[in-house]
């Protein structure tokens, strides 16, 4: 679906729950990492570029004169959330609101204020699904509430206050990364971002040779449940044990040196951040010369680093990688990668243009075949961050 069509289908909706038209539609796009895994949190290089996958969010001020409530209606589960915003907004219920009353807290404590509004939303970015779902709620409430507030937000105060509001209020100490590509995304280019000065270059990526496979194990990833907080602890130990402000400025060699000091599993956690920070600005100068196969090479250097270093793969993004290897150059696959924070969710893989279908047929065979269960796979072109659609 297009993001102009999904654009209509929300507005239908909205119409529908409240009788009347919507004023305002914001969209953001949910992500995929190219490369740069588990690196943003340790001031290091990521490469993501934005999905043709959006939260739509439509919205107009509610119609009566004395609410105090943000009405929010989730038009896919059916559900909806109402957030008092005569106060300081708090966690609450259901669940999936949280994302939306965090970034609302953060309009609060900079002084704005929130008018009581009717909001109806609809999302294509696969939920659990290591794409950034979260994050594409987040920034479509930051944009709807720019345009109902009447206050543009700097692009990088926009994604830290959305990163804010997934550490606490869904609980994910998570880096800067999927909310920064959900802001700053541009069409037909990646986003190379530099996590501790937080300068961006685009790096083009419109070769039409080329295409980006995503497949979606739909294995659910949960990064709630302690290890994405676990890996975050085990760097910071690798880091104070080498003496340095954070794994962005350990080396190799320094890393090589100070084996005997830390714990086999802490050395391991330091060693995947310490390669993929280099992979990450090789892959970036590999696209920009269109050297496709030394960047297919870096992607499953990188997925072999987060699997038996970093231990955040599984068994389903396992088998895709491989069954992607086998595949192989011949049939026209560079190179592939869990992508995200892991435990289930998605691959990504750099393929030949031409061999697409032929590749996405073999891969859901496969899978099938190997795991018992189906893939999801789709292309994307990189996409605009959020927007205001209407309004
Ligand atoms: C999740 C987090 C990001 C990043 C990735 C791993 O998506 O939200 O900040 O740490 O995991 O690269």
């Amino acid at each position: 679906m297009t993001l102009p069509e999904l654009a209509d289908q929300v507005s239908q909706q909205f119409s529908k729950t409240y009788g009347r038209p919507p004023r305002w539609i914001a969209a953001a796009p949910g992500r995929v990492n190219v490369i740069g895994e588990h690196t943003d949190y340790n001031d290091g290089f990521v490469l993501p570029m934005a999905i043709e996958r959006y939260t739509v969010m439509a919205a107009d001020t509610s119609q009566s004169p004395s609410s105090k409530n943000v009405s929010v209606f989730d038009a896919h589960f059916k559900e909806t959330a109402v957030i008092d915003v005569s106060a300081p907004v708090a966690k609450g219920q259901p669940k999936w609101s949280n994302y939306i009353r965090g970034v609302m807290a953060g309009f609060q404590q900079r002084g704005l204020k929130i008018p009581a509004l009717d909001v109806a939303f609809l999302s294509t970015v696969p939920l659990g699904g290591g794409l950034s779902s979260s994050a594409a709620l987040e920034v479509g409430t930051a944009t709807l509430l720019e345009a109902a507030t009447g206050k543009g937000l700097e692009p990088v105060e926009k994604a830290t206050l959305c990163q804010k509001a997934e550490h606490e209020f869904a609980g994910v100490p998570c880096g800067i990364m999927d909310q920064f590509i959900s802001v700053m995304g541009r069409e037909n280019h990646l986003l190379l971002l530099d996590c501790r000065s937080h300068q961006t270059d685009l790096v083009p990526m419109n070769d039409p040779s080329v295409a980006l496979l995503i497949i979606n194990t739909n294995v659910k990833h949960e990064l709630g449940s302690g290890e994405y907080a676990k890996r975050r602890a085990e760097c910071e130990a690798a880091s104070k044990t080498l003496g340095v402000p954070s794994l962005r400025d350990a080396t190799a060699d320094a890393l090589e040196e100070a084996r005997g000091r830390m714990e086999g599993i802490v050395f391991r956690r330091a060693r995947h951040v310490i390669g993929e920070i280099e992979r990450t600005i090789h892959a970036a100068e590999g696209i920009r010369a269109s050297n496709w196969l030394t960047v297919g090479q870096l992607m499953y250097a990188s997925h072999r680093s987060l699997r038996d270093d970093y231990e955040v793969s599984c068994a389903e993004l396992d088998a895709v990688v491989h069954i992607a290897e086998t595949i192989d150059l011949r049939g026209g696959v560079y190179g592939c990668r869990m992508t995200g924070g892991g435990f289930g969710g998605c691959a990504v893989a750099l393929v030949k243009a031409d061999a697409v279908a032929a590749i996405s047929k073999k891969i859901s065979a496969e899978y099938l075949a190997r795991t018992g269960s189906a893939a999801t796979i789709f292309n994307s072109r990189p996409a605009a961050g959020a927007t205001i659609v209407k309004g």
